[in-house]
């Protein structure tokens, strides 16, 4: 048994230390805003909080996230920089298909917690490991300044 602090909430689970977590958080926890797109650390898909830091959940053991504070998308909303990042994505209507972006937002918001105004370099480096197939890249960049001038 595993004990999961994932969105404020102990989670106890029943799965092999090496598990993905995604595999945890969906299968498992039912969590599946958390996508899966690769499988190998390519693309971001399944981008989730460890500790305040953008994680790949495709290739983290669930034992490393036992002792962690886990954030997924379902609760990233909570904080200020979650707040301000999805308002930003729906006023900038930045999703098309939507598959890549819980994983897009998860990395905006670990940016926005660590620099409040990023510029247009930080951001395509914060964002480069996010790969959106429908190219949203322009309005994810605008969406980002826009949540970062909403918390000044
Ligand atoms: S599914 Fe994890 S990085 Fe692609
Ligand atoms: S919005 Fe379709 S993959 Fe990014």
């Amino acid at each position: 048994m595993i004990t999961l602090n994932i969105n404020g909430q102990e989670m106890p689970v029943e799965a092999s230390p090496e598990t993905p977590l995604l595999w945890v958080l969906r299968d498992t926890l039912q969590l599946t805003g958390t996508k899966y797109g690769c499988g190998m650390s390519l693309c971001g898909a399944c981008t989730v909080h460890m500790d305040g830091k953008a994680v790949r959940s495709c290739v983290t053991p669930v034992s490393a996230a036992a002792d962690a504070k886990i954030q997924t998308i379902e609760g990233v909303g909570e904080g200020a920089a979650g707040k301000a990042v999805q308002q930003a994505w729906e006023q900038l209507d930045v999703v098309q298909c939507g598959y890549c972006q819980s994983g897009q937002i998860m990395s905006a918001v670990a940016l926005l917690e660590d620099n409040r105004v990023p510029s247009d370099a930080d951001i395509d480096e914060a964002m480069g490991g996010n790969v959106c197939r429908c190219a949203t890249y322009v309005r994810i960049r605008a969406a980002i300044h826009e949540a970062a001038k909403s918390l000044a």
